[in-house]
């Protein structure tokens, strides 16, 4: 088993390079489904999700050709819908993305329920309600979901009863090949949605209004190939952004949109952090005094829920009582538990954490309970008087690209070892 130990105390200083967004990559990945040419992905980051995703789609008939440095080939001719393994989709909550890719292309899909993170329930009804509104028959169960029709997606009007990332992705990609046009109403803003709208406008299709919360989709009779490249990470930024503002440190960091950052970087100068703000980049200098704050997560432009985490662990370090409330997901605390061994003071109520800092934290034993919960360990090591060994690494490596790496050459004391499997 691999195991992340820190020795707490460096202050993070120097320059890091953001990796391409997964939350980007993986809708384009999946994207590639509904076009029968050869795609060029660039600034691809090298995490598990998106390997994996690269197998489901080779699973299926594509060929996934890496061309270079974070780079690859996809092209799915030769795809067959509903030919994705269980096995597989069943590990990550991106391959839903089959749903709408499939049933855009061949008006019909054919997908075993996805997996992902555990924050509670995370039901698909706003998905099948888009899918149902494009004319498709919904069966779904708690292991598979089946889409049919008569002719395919048809351009029809979707409000979505909350904003949804997945289920916009999903909508977007059923309707950018349907007979007709599709208006999407409370659709999510996020970056990430921009992006896919990008790409496949880039590949012939004819979306407009991504990132504002109405998207409408003139549906074409096919998609072409075409060479593209993945907005930087704006949650692995604010995850670096958080951890040199947490040590004390001066970070800067490249190949960024600050205007991505822009809730981050506003409540990590409400905690006192100064974060200079430049074209691709933003240089984050962290203060001995850390005050405190109150954070809400909203969908964007609001605070990220995939921040929640890592701000929290900034809280612990605050000279008061901070507010965290989560307010996307049902319970998004797991964390806390682990923070706890470190000495945190969190009481959760709720969708909110009251977090008393100011309370030293000491190094411990912990875990990763699931991606960004991970990197928020790491952070809080980082802070920690003393060692701490984080275990179920392979989540955080999910979603973060050489995290190890990069934290090293920030000044971080961080390795990765092997530890023998526990024998019996
Ligand atoms: C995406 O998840 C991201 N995952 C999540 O990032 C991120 O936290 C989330 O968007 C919000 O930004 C990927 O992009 C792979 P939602 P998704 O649809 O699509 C509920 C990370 O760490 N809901 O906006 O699942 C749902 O249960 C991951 O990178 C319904 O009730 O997010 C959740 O409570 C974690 N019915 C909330 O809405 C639906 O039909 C937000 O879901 C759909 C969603």
């Amino acid at each position: 088993m691999d195991k992340i130990i820190v020795k707490g105390g460096a202050c993070l200083h120097g320059s890091v390079e953001i990796s391409g967004m997964k939350n980007a990559a993986l809708p384009i990945i999946y994207a590639c489904v509904l076009v029968e040419d050869k795609c060029i992905i660039e600034n691809v980051p090298d995490v598990r999700d998106v390997a994996l995703s690269f197998n489901i789609l080779r699973s299926m008939g594509a060929t996934v050709t890496p061309i270079g440095k974070n780079t690859v080939e996809i092209d799915c001719t030769e795809l067959k819908g509903g030919t994705s393994k269980r096995e597989m989709v069943q590990k990550i909550r991106a391959s839903y993305y089959l749903l709408g890719s499939e049933f855009g292309r061949f008006g019909e899909a054919n997908v075993a329920y996805p997996g992902g993170c555990d924050f509670g329930g995370r039901p698909i009804d706003q998905h099948i309600k888009g899918f149902e509104a494009l004319g498709g028959t919904v069966n779904a169960d708690c292991d598979h979901v089946q889409i049919s029709s008569e002719f395919g997606p048809r351009g029809t009007n979707i409000f979505f009863d909350f904003v949804t990332v997945g289920a916009t992705i999903n909508v977007m990609l059923a309707a950018v090949l349907a007979e007709g046009t599709t208006i999407i109403e409370n659709a999510a803003r996020e970056p990430h949605i921009v992006d896919l709208a990008n790409f496949l406008n880039t590949c012939g299709a004819r979306v407009s209004g991504a990132g504002t919360d109405v998207i409408k989709i003139k549906g074409v009779n096919s998609l072409h190939g075409c060479t593209y490249a993945i907005i930087p990470d704006m949650i692995e930024a604010g995850t670096y952004m958080v951890a040199a503002a947490a040590t004390g440190g001066c970070v800067k960091l490249t190949n960024v949109i600050p205007k991505h950052l822009e809730s981050v970087s506003s409540k990590l100068e409400e905690a006192g952090a100064v974060v200079d703000e430049y074209d691709d980049t933003v240089i984050v200098t962290g203060k001995e005094k850390i005050r405190k704050a109150n954070v809400k997560t909203h969908p964007y432009p609001g605070f990220p829920t995939d921040m929640q985490p890592q701000m929290a662990v900034l809280l612990c370090l605050a000279n008061g009582v901070s507010y965290v409330s989560e307010g996307v997901y049902e319970k998004r605390f797991r964390y806390v538990e682990e923070l706890t061994k470190m000495g945190a003071v969190i009481k959760v109520a709720g969708r909110t954490a009251v977090i008393e800092g100011g309370k030293p934290l000491h190094g411990a034993s912990v875990r990763a309970v699931d991606l960004r919960a991970g990197v928020a360990m790491v952070i809080a090591a980082l802070c920690a008087e003393g060692t701490t060994e984080i275990s179920d690494i392979h989540l955080i490596e999910r979603g973060y690209d050489d995290v190890v790496g990069k934290l090293k050459t920030l000044g971080a004391d961080i390795e990765k070892v092997t530890v023998p499997d526990m024998i019996g």
